[in-house]
């Protein structure tokens, strides 16, 4: 079986009642350490202590303190989470995360022994104007300044402009941009995210430089997203 990773961003979707129905169904189903669940934060207790790995959808670079609303690195390790999303393109796009909030974010969750999942990617204006290795490098760079080991981290290359639009890159290009950031960051492992749906996987899964995916609105349907699973690890 492919040892490819399935990040499910869940994003700040389902109720309490979607999330009971999603776990049943999950459990029934999975039993792979390779799947990661990130749940809207509050859900992560139903999620915990299963056979599937839980991560949070972003964390804050302080240990503890008067930080209302925001989630430490200690705390999520403390709570038996392995995973956690940095720098997604809507946390950059609507709380104005800056690469060096990024950079800040990486080295405590690190410091936690948590594993990162570093979001990066172009907008179509970037894309446009052929920004695109630029625009990668410059994140990838500000986002692991000062920061040596990168075991425990893994980039999510995820176009601004095929999250949530049923637009996908060619699968040249992905394998293209993929190679890009092999070549900056050496034996690095990097996921594809951007509007997976049962549909195109089953191809997304022949790019050969491909370590897995980063999945939003597929994975809160659970009836799909297990179609997905069935096809990734079939
Ligand atoms: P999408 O989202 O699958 O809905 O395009 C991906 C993501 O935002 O990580």
């Amino acid at each position: 079986m492919t040892n490819k990773l399935m990040i499910a961003n869940l994003k700040m979707n389902l109720e309490k009642t979607d999330i009971s129905n999603y776990i049943k169904k999950l459990n029934n189903h999975t039993n792979n350490k390779n799947i990661v669940i990130c749940p809207t934060s509050i859900y992560i207790p139903y999620f915990l202590k299963q056979e599937y790995s839980v991560g949070l959808q972003n964390v804050f670079y302080e240990e503890n303190g008067a930080y209302t609303g925001e989630i430490s690195p200690t705390q999520a390790k403390s709570m038996g989470i392995e995973y956690v999303i940095i720098g997604h393109s809507e946390r950059r796009k609507y709380f104005n995360e800056t690469n060096y909030i990024i950079n800040k974010k990486i080295k405590k969750s690190l410091d936690s022994n948590l594993k990162i999942i570093l979001c990066v990617g172009e907008t179509t204006k970037e894309k446009n104007f052929s920004k695109t290795k630029k625009l990668l490098k410059k994140q990838i760079v500000e986002a692991l300044k000062g920061i040596k080991d990168l075991d425990n981290l893994i980039i999510a290359y995820e176009p601004v402009w095929a999250i949530g639009t049923n637009i996908i890159p060619t699968e040249q290009d992905i394998k293209n941009v993929i190679d890009y950031i092999k070549n900056i960051l050496k034996d690095m492992k990097v996921l594809y995210g951007g509007s997976i749906n049962e549909s195109n996987v089953e191809n997304l899964k022949q790019i050969d430089n491909v370590d897995g995916f980063l999945i939003g609105g597929s994975s809160t349907n659970i009836d799909k997203f297990l179609k997905i699973i069935d096809i990734i690890y079939e």
